[in-house]
């Protein structure tokens, strides 16, 4: 019932006219007519009268009730695909940040705050306000709430989601094109999408690695922190945009720390993050692919990353070549249980789309192709990494986003 009224208030009859097949369901649930739960074979409505009407002309059964809640399922994901949009439109302003521990504001207050024109910023209000990220005072005033306002501005914070949709929105960019390579079965290489998703990634990632590499998933690690505190050589495989790097480079002064990654622009764009954090001089950017980094090292990190290369196993294997005496292999990988049914969650349809999108299409596009996938579980991961010699494999640390695992040779 509640899917229904929900459905009555937020559709309109045009657009239902849009979606004949549901056509004579959503008309009963505005009209609060009853009408049976068959698809009749009945007189077409239209020109999807297939759709209508069984194979047999016998009807199917349906649960009104169930298919009305996933209508409202539906609406409610179309408003988060384009509440998506009003997120970054938001922090790409600085909307939220003008808002942020300021109370209530008008939109033109909030306009003038942030040099923006009045109509736009009220009709981005009132949908950040249906969409529950922001709350309506009444009066034409809205605010943005305390517990709203750190995971959208504070990038800090364990809790900012803030890049986890800048980067979804630059992996939609890619929507037609990856519709594309569905057919072809072709790949499309990571630094090949929008700007959106490489800064977007950093963003993403950088407030977990902030949050818990130094101070939980390194010392989680059997003798590297000491290593790193002393001073030792550190490989970031697959780095990006070079977060976990410069984090390493900060925590460890006296190690040395190089990040390799296959795409120029990111280690063009990490060396630049270098030169303005103050850290040029403790930390290098080579771009190299993980089957081909050159060096030795007592600690190996792939960072988000192993399962957007083509050969995973081989990275492995390169990696324990590269390693000293003694050394350490860390994986940090998305959170992901074994078997499709327990990634059957909200971060799993998070990164189940990342990876349609993102890591699949980037693994196809190089040799091999393994297609990990962002999802593959410990389980999988303890196949590749066997399979490349590692002697001992063990999960040292998992937040909801990623899992922690050290592997020794
Ligand atoms: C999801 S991003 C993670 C970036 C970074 N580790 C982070 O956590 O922010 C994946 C990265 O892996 C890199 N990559 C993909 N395949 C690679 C390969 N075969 N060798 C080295 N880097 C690779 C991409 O260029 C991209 O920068």
């Amino acid at each position: 019932m509640l899917a229904r009224l929900a459905v009555r208030s937020v559709l309109t009859k045009k657009f239902i006219r849009r979606i004949p097949p549901l056509l004579v369901w959503v008309k009963a649930a505005l009209t609060q007519v009853t009408l049976p739960l068959v698809f009749s074979a009945g007189a077409p409505l239209n020109d999807t009268s297939e759709f209508t009407q069984s194979e047999t002309g016998k009807g199917i059964e349906m649960d009104e009730t169930q298919m009305m809640e996933f209508v409202g399922q539906a609406v409610a994901d179309v408003g988060a695909l384009l509440g998506g949009a009003m997120v970054v439109i938001g922090d790409k302003l600085g909307l939220y940040r003008a808002m942020a521990g300021t109370g209530s504001v008008t939109p033109a207050e909030l306009a003038a705050r942030t040099g923006t024109a009045e109509r736009y910023v009220r009709e981005w209000l009132s949908a950040q306000a249906a969409r529950g990220y922001l709350c309506y005072d009444g009066g034409g005033r809205f605010s943005l709430h305390d517990e709203h306002a750190v995971p959208l501005t504070d990038e800090t914070s364990p809790a900012c989601v803030i890049g986890a949709f800048e980067i979804a929105l630059g992996s939609v960019y890619a929507t037609d094109t990856i519709a594309e390579r569905f057919r072809s079965g072709e790949g499309f290489a990571w630094g090949a999408h929008d700007e959106h998703v490489l800064r977007g990634c950093v963003r993403f990632f950088r407030p977990g690695y902030l949050n818990n590499l130094a101070s939980a998933w390194i010392p989680a690690l059997d003798g590297v922190e000491a290593k790193l505190a002393a001073g030792a050589r550190v490989a970031d495989v697959g780095c990006g945009h070079g977060a976990s790097t410069l984090l390493l480079a900060g925590a460890y002064p006296a190690s040395a720390i190089t990040g390799f990654d296959a795409h120029d622009g990111s280690i063009e764009a990490a060396r630049k993050r270098a030169a303005d954090a103050g850290l040029a001089g403790r930390v290098r950017f080579e771009a190299a692919s993980a089957t081909t980094f050159t060096g030795s090292y007592d600690l190996v990190c792939f960072f988000d990353c192993l399962h957007d290369m083509g050969d995973p196993a081989g990275a492995c294997a390169h990696a324990r070549a590269q390693l000293a005496p003694g050394g350490t292999l860390m994986l940090i990988e998305p959170f992901a249980a074994d078997d499709i049914t327990g990634n059957l969650n909200p971060v799993g349809a998070a990164y189940y789309g990342f990876s349609t999108l993102l890591c699949t299409p980037s693994s196809l596009s190089q040799d091999t192709g393994a297609a990990l996938g962002a999802q593959a579980g410990e389980a999988r991961l303890r196949e590749i990494v066997t399979r490349a010699g590692f002697a001992t494999l063990r999960r040292v640390a998992e937040t909801p986003f990623n899992i922690v695992l050290e592997a020794r040779a």
